[in-house]
């Protein structure tokens, strides 16, 4: 089994990207495969200043190494290190209907939201499926709100496939379901563009913060509380174990129990889980080169599949 998943470096990791995709990601490294990038070109749709693009690169390349991803195991690269991606990205835009990007909830969306509606937001799936099926991955990990831009890649591959013969592994998404959406502060899904994150790597003063920013009902301490209605509880739960998650849900039902506390809790889970990949960030922090070193590599072996790919989808459509 192959899997291939991808990340923009245009924000601050945070909860919902580690419980939702990389933690996913990460565990395949155990049965299969895995190629794992750094969407870059991607990360041009929003991000439009050079130096914000250099230094959100060089953090995701800092937390996918921090959260444990195995230079030796998974092949891990830039994508603007593989510039041929584009030219598959145009063999299967000719098989793409208009209609097909039409329908992307992440383009109405961003434009719903003000982004300008230029080509490369309404293609970007196009180059999404360019990057999964230039190493024919079998799964792409991903939380719920990329699910679509997966199928649209499925059908992408069905539709050329179709009209130029067998080229491509038809590619399936892989939703973790206890945690296809992880919730922010206010309730709504955890996202960068909502502002209502637990960034992984913040300052600890910031972590505390936030958490303390969770938003709640008014109940008072002593009144019995519903967990699976409270936003710190489903938080709470993907750090604890299933006895710590079952106590705490007696806790709530039971009545005495007030939220302050189990923000608490939740703080110290966090710390605890995050603080050994905090110092491992550190050490490849401190070792740019050993970076570099690994993405460069990965990006030549990464290149040696995209090659085949695109030598399988030239000559059937024609151009050798
Ligand atoms: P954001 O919504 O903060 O902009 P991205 O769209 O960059 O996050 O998502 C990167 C990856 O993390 C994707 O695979 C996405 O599905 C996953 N992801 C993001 N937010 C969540 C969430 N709240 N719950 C589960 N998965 C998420
Ligand atoms: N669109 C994905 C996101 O915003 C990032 C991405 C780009 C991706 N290419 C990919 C994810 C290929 C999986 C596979 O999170």
């Amino acid at each position: 089994m192959r899997a291939l998943s991808g990340i923009q470096p245009s924000g601050k990791l945070h909860v919902g990207n580690y419980f939702g995709m990389m933690k996913p990601a990460l565990e395949l490294q155990e049965k299969g495969e895995t190629f794992y990038f750094i969407a870059n070109y991607h990360a041009l749709t929003s991000v439009n200043e050079a130096e914000a693009l250099r230094a959100g690169t060089r953090d995701v390349a800092l937390d996918f190494l921090a959260c444990g991803l195995d230079p030796e195991r998974t092949v891990f690269y830039r994508q603007s290190d593989i510039p041929e991606v584009h030219e598959l990205a145009w063999l299967l835009s000719i098989v793409t209907p208009l209609s097909l990007l039409e329908r992307c909830h992440s383009y109405k969306d961003k434009v719903a939201k003000g982004v300008p509606a230029n080509h490369g937001l309404f293609a970007y799936p196009v180059l999404m499926a360019a990057d999964i099926l230039a190493v024919q991955a079998d799964v792409v990990p991903v939380g719920q709100d990329q699910k679509q831009h997966v199928e649209v890649t499925r059908d992408i591959a069905i539709k050329f496939n179709q009209k130029f013969g067998e080229t491509f592994k038809i590619p399936a998404p892989m939703i973790r379901a206890s945690v296809a959406v992880v919730p922010g502060l206010d309730g709504q899904k955890m996202s960068k563009s909502y502002n209502n994150t637990i960034e992984l790597f913040a300052p600890q003063a910031d972590t505390r913060k936030a958490i303390m920013r969770i938003v709640t009902d008014s109940k008072t301490v002593a009144e019995p509380k519903d967990p699976t209605a409270c936003n710190i509880f489903k938080l709470y739960s993907l750090f604890a174990t299933d006895t710590e998650r079952e106590a705490m849900a007696a806790r709530y039902r039971a009545g005495g129990l007030g939220y302050g506390e189990v923000k608490k809790a939740l703080y110290e889970h966090f710390q605890a889980y995050f603080e050994p990949f905090r110092q491992r960030r550190e050490e490849f922090q401190k070792n740019p080169e050993r970076v570099e070193q690994i993405l460069q590599r990965g990006a030549a072996r990464a290149r040696e599949e995209l090659r085949k790919t695109l030598k399988a989808a030239r000559r059937a459509v024609g151009l050798e």
